[in-house]
């Protein structure tokens, strides 16, 4: 495993992806419990003007709490429900510049107002999703988008996972 403590500068989005995407790539390990907690943390670390980042994994057909930075979260969501359970029902990402003109949006911390959820799909099957909320309106845009999207890529595929999680 390498990491390393350096904040990674935001001012170039491209770079910084780059940098993250590497970053992220030398710290999994093959357990998938320890790249969700090192992942979430990276994140944490480096996304400015971020207040909760983190997984929620599919168990018994709803999104369960697993690891992340931030208040503590509500614990279930049931798909098609909320931003998250949206994009665990549709497979796609939601990019949302304001949760409060989201039908259905969860509240779990009343400080965000902008949040981006990608969903986290290994050889079709759909595991769990990755949530990061902002305290600001509009955070998130295409190139967040794609920089994380990227990220979920390099941990789905270093990362073994179990057939379920229990
Ligand atoms: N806002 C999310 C719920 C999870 S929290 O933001 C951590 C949603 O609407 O699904």
């Amino acid at each position: 495993m390498q990491s390393t403590h350096a904040q990674i500068s935001y001012q170039d989005k491209p770079k910084f992806y780059k940098e993250l995407q590497s970053e992220a790539s030398g710290i999994l390990e093959k357990e998938w419990f320890v790249n969700l907690a090192n992942i979430s943390a990276l994140l944490k670390q480096h996304l400015p003007d971020i207040n909760w980042v983190g997984f929620y994994l599919l168990h018994n057909n709803e999104l369960l709490l697993s690891s992340f930075q931030g208040l503590p979260a509500c614990t279930r969501i049931a798909l098609g429900k909320g931003v998250c359970g949206t994009a665990g029902k549709t497979l796609q990402t939601q990019l949302v510049a304001n949760v409060d003109e989201f039908p259905g949006h969860i509240v779990c911390d009343a400080a965000s107002k902008s949040e981006i959820v990608i969903p986290l799909i290994h050889e079709g099957r759909l595991l769990g999703v990755l949530d990061i909320d902002a305290p600001i309106l509009n955070r998130f845009d295409e190139e967040d988008k794609k920089g994380l999207e990227e990220i979920t890529r390099i941990l789905l595929q270093g990362t073994q996972w179990p057939e379920k999680f229990a």
